[in-house]
């Protein structure tokens, strides 16, 4: 979303209370994903948008998600791979992503502007793994965990 922002987009995010605040922070629009999302969102827009993506937790979010764009194939999702095979919506698997390596020097030049920023939330020992992946399935990490090695 940072990165769509300082590229000119309008950005529009559906969130909910635990980081609406931190995405206004950064310039897009917010709205709830509850009920009326997909009506909000073509409002903000002033009808569909060109691309939506979805990194919610699997929540069934990707119905309306569809109904927000022109065709299936303008969502990409990070997480509800099923949904995405019956609907015909992208999907960003694992193994399947074409990792961009050549734009992490980008990245790492807009960060060190402070231009753009990944939220970490925790700093683990390696050897504490075990604690961090349990963190990190309970849905409340509330940003990345990092695994600090040596
Ligand atoms: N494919 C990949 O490369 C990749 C990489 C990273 C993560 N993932 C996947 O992406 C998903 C999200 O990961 P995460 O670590 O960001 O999870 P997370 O921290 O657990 O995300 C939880 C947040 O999602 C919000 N949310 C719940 N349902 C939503 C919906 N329908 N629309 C919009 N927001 C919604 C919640 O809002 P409130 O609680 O405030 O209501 C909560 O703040 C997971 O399924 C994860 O496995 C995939």
């Amino acid at each position: 979303m940072q990165l769509a922002v300082q590229r000119g987009a309008q950005v529009i995010a559906t969130a909910g209370e635990t980081y609406s605040g931190a995405l206004r922070a950064v310039g897009a629009d917010v709205t709830g994903y509850g009920d009326g999302m997909v009506e909000r969102v073509r409002a903000l827009a002033g009808g569909p948008v060109d691309l939506a993506l979805d990194a919610a937790p699997v929540s069934n979010a990707l119905p309306g998600l569809v109904r927000t764009v022109k065709a299936p194939e303008h969502v990409l999702t990070l997480s509800d791979f099923a949904a995405a095979d019956e609907l015909g919506v992208r999907a960003s698997v694992g193994t399947d992503t074409n990792l961009r390596h050549d734009v992490l020097g980008g990245y790492a030049q807009l960060a060190s502007e402070g231009r753009f920023s990944v939220p970490v939330a925790r700093t683990f020992p390696l050897e504490d793994w075990r604690t961090a992946a349990e963190l990190s399935q309970s849905g409340q990490a509330r940003g990345k965990l990092v695994l600090r090695i040596g």
